[in-house]
């Protein structure tokens, strides 16, 4: 007899893991349905190849209006899927703009999980499996010589990071008094050539290139010293599905354990585009020389700056390591190799 296909319900399929996971469920054979936002102009250019991809059908593949800060659209599309697995990526997910939009930030990042959950409960879903996309920045301020795992205590240091501790713990609270499969995976920093512009990542490669290129002058951060744990975003999404399938609901880090800090991402960027940078001073005054041209090319200013900073991420994943057997394949180095040559594909 004909397996039945699994139903995938998407939150956030517009988004850097939203189409990587979209990518990875089509090849799984499931049938997707994914939730996008009404906006001015398109929102959808990470996810339209998909309409390409071999294992694309109009039969399998499906887009619908809704926001999660909108409980009518979120229980009514719950209902009508009645989907076999819920991936929440959904969220105000720019910790900077958290402190200027804290309230937008905790309806969709917070309150969006309750309202799917809550969902879940009412419709009594009960086969429904929900994966909540819990974040390294609920582990906050940390001492900088140790690494986070699924035991170290969470100290936000965001109302991004707050929200994400609520739903973190209202994924658990809905798991043990309600009996729904709800299971967080902490995910630890993941970039790839789809990495929204303003995150620190793809910022760098696209200013190092336009500037290689001479269409930009100089590249201007914030703190150059935070230190993070970086991974490759299509590599991460696999263990939201493995999370998903594990025998029993659980919480899990998933991590690199190696790190870098944003300086020396920007250095080893340049690098690789073969820009030699000597840094000079401290602080606010610290810049970037570029060694052959002897022009500035990278500064610090304070508008960049945090409010409430997180300095020091680096995962322990050892648990998902044994468990799930899910480990990294992509290293930073080829992380940022595949960024360059996104980027260089622009000019090419
Ligand atoms: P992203 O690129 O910013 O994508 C966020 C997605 O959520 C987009 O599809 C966005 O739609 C959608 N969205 C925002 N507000 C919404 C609302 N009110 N209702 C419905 N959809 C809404 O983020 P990402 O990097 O893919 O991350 C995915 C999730 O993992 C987020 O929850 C993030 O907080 C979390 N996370 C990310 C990382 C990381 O390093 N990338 C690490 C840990 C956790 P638009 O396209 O219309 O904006
Ligand atoms: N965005 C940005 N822009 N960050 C800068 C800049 C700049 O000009 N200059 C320095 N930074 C520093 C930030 O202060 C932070 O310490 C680090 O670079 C990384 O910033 P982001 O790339 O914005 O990511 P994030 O760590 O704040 O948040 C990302 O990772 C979280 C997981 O730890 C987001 O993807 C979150 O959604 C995710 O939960």
């Amino acid at each position: 007899m004909k397996r039945k296909k699994k139903i995938a319900l998407i939150f956030g399929i517009t988004g850097q893991d939203g189409s990587y996971l979209a990518e990875f469920l089509i090849n799984k054979n499931y049938i997707i349905h994914g939730v996008k936002r009404r906006s001015s102009s398109a929102n959808t250019q990470r996810i339209d190849h998909l309409h390409d991809s071999i294992n694309f059908t109009n039969k399998n593949f499906f887009i619908h209006y809704g926001d999660v800060t909108d409980s009518s659209s979120t229980i009514n599309l719950i209902n009508s899927i009645k989907p076999d697995e819920i991936y929440n990526l959904a969220a105000q997910s720019h910790v900077k703009v958290s402190f200027d939009i804290p309230e937008y930030t905790a309806n969709s990042t917070a309150l969006g999980s309750l309202r799917i959950l809550e969902a879940l409960r009412f419709l009594k879903l009960n086969k429904t499996k929900y994966y909540q996309a819990s974040s390294s920045e609920m582990f906050g301020r940390q001492s900088r010589n140790k690494s986070q795992n699924e035991n170290t205590k969470f100290h936000p240091m965001s109302i991004y990071g707050v929200s994400k501790v609520f739903s973190y713990h209202t994924t658990i609270y809905y798991r043990e008094a309600h009996g729904i499969f709800a299971a967080n995976g902490i995910l630890f920093n993941h970039e790839s050539p789809r990495r929204g512009p303003t995150f620190v990542t793809k910022k760098i490669i696209q200013a190092l290139v336009r500037i290689k290129f001479n269409k930009q002058k100089v590249l201007t951060l914030g703190n150059l010293y935070a230190i993070r744990d970086w991974g490759h975003a299509k590599d991460y999404v696999g263990s939201m599905w493995k999370i998903l399938q594990y025998k029993k609901p659980d919480d899990w880090v998933i991590a690199t354990n190696h790190i870098m800090s944003v300086k020396e991402f920007v250095t080893v960027s340049a690098k690789k585009l073969g820009i030699q940078i000597k840094w000079i001073n401290k602080g606010l005054n610290e810049v970037g020389i570029n060694l052959s041209t002897k022009k500035k090319i990278v500064k610090v200013d304070k508008k960049y700056l945090r409010a409430g900073e997180v300095d020091f991420l680096k995962g322990d994943y050892n648990k998902a390591k044994k468990l799930l057997k899910w480990k990294p394949k992509v290293s930073i180095d080829q992380l940022i190799n595949e960024m360059i040559d996104d980027e260089l594909n622009l000019y090419e």
